[in-house]
């Protein structure tokens, strides 16, 4: 494994850090194979990682126990654990005392190394601010029971400088891949926060998946190349070989994926790419830009919908019916209608709790119902 220097943190992490959020399931958020993730992550301990990414929600709660029982034995001791306050969960700072606890019982442990405060956004960083977190936070880590604070993020760029700006942050979590250089804090942001020698972790590295599956014109680029590049991994070389980045956390849900991603990093380092692999980069972006689909990354941060619409599913379905074509756009339409009826994006009622929580900022009622007139 290569390691890199985390910021000012004084932590060597890996170039590949675990994140959590995407462990194998089975039909439900919360229905996680306990025994297939724990097998993953000690399997990527055992190659050298030692970074994990968990969070109070994800999984329903199970990431972050699931990621205790992994951790039993001397593997608590070989990572760093970083999980996040749900801050939309926080109205006072006993709230943060209670979640912390309940979080420590979960993930079995002592501390938590790298603690972040999830998902901010103008409203709720002024909110948490207001509220004392900083000063929550200062006593929690005097006490003991968090080592670093950081902070994970989706909104825009200037809120990200202010918020940069307005703490002495050991680490931030961001956003990026390279169909994202100019969304939410972009490289402007990575390049800001590593001038403030904060350690850069990245997430959603492929697009919540998007770009380990191109559609087709960008699949077509790449076999004309697949004897020298494959698309997960350059996505990944493309990442490490910024210096800004520190690690690049990868959601993997199963152990070839693991694996695949392992050796990626034990190849990777900053300026490694050749120019060939920076211009493939360039075409495949333009290739998606042209198909212009809906930015959903499915993170599920809209999730629930107080009328049962499973919103990523209708906008996925959505989007891989206006980059495929023919039959592939017809099993779309066919498994918009296999989903039970309120579900579908018909049954949206325009409420927009969903929009209040897209981190990607989508205008979901309005897409819902493009995508009601499109299979309809
Ligand atoms: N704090 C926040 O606000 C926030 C938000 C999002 C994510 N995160 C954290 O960041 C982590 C990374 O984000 P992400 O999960 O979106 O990462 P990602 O790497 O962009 O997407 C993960 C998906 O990529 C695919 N994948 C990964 N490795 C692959 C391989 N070798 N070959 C083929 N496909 C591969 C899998 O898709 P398939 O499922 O299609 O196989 C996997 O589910 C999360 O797990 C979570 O810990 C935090």
């Amino acid at each position: 494994m290569k390691y890199r220097r985390l910021g000012r943190t004084g932590v060597q992490v890996s170039a590949l850090g675990f994140g959590t959020m995407r462990l194998p399931r089975g039909k439900t958020e919360a229905d996680v194979n306990e025994a297939e993730s724990i097998e993953m992550i000690r399997f990527a301990i055992d190659q050298g990682v030692n970074y994990i990414d968990t969070a109070y929600v994800y999984h329903g709660g199970n990431s972050e126990r699931i990621v205790g029982s992994a951790l039993e034995g001397d593997y608590r001791s070989r990572v760093h654990i970083a999980t996040k306050l749900p801050v939309w969960m926080v109205n006072e700072t006993r709230d943060c005392d209670r979640l912390l606890d309940e979080q420590l019982t979960r993930l079995r442990c002592g501390h938590i190394d790298f603690y972040l405060l999830h998902c901010l956004q103008k409203k709720s960083w002024e909110k948490m601010r207001d509220i004392g977190v900083l000063e929550w936070a200062e006593k929690a880590r005097s006490e003991g029971r968090i080592r670093h604070l950081g902070f994970s993020f989706h909104d825009d760029y200037d809120t990200f400088e202010r918020i940069v700006d307005e703490h002495d942050w050991s680490v931030c979590q961001i956003q990026y891949n390279y169909l994202c250089e100019e969304v939410q804090a972009g490289t402007r942001g990575l390049q800001y926060a590593a001038s403030k020698d904060l350690g850069v972790i990245v997430m959603e590295p492929l697009f919540g998946g998007t770009l380990a599956c191109p559609p087709r014109p960008a699949q077509e680029i790449w076999d004309s190349v697949l004897d020298r590049y494959r698309p997960v991994d350059l996505a990944l070389q493309w990442l490490w070989n910024r210096p800004e980045v520190a690690t690049v956390l990868s959601g993997m849900n199963e152990l070839s994926q693991v694996q695949e991603n392992i050796a990626s990093a034990n190849r990777s380092g900053v300026g490694t790419l050749d120019t060939d692999a920076i211009e493939l980069i360039r075409r495949v972006r333009d290739a998606y830009m042209q198909l212009s689909p809906i930015p959903c990354t499915k993170c599920g941060y809209c999730l629930p919908c107080p009328h049962g619409v499973n919103v990523p599913q209708n906008l996925e379905l959505f989007n891989h019916a206006t980059v495929l074509k023919g039959n592939s756009a017809v099993l779309c339409k066919n498994l918009y209608f296999a989903m039970p009826e309120n579900e579908r994006a018909a049954g949206c009622v325009e409420c927009g709790t969903c929009e209040d929580h897209c981190p990607q900022h989508i205008s979901i009622r309005q897409m819902l119902k493009e995508v009601d007139k499109t299979f309809r």
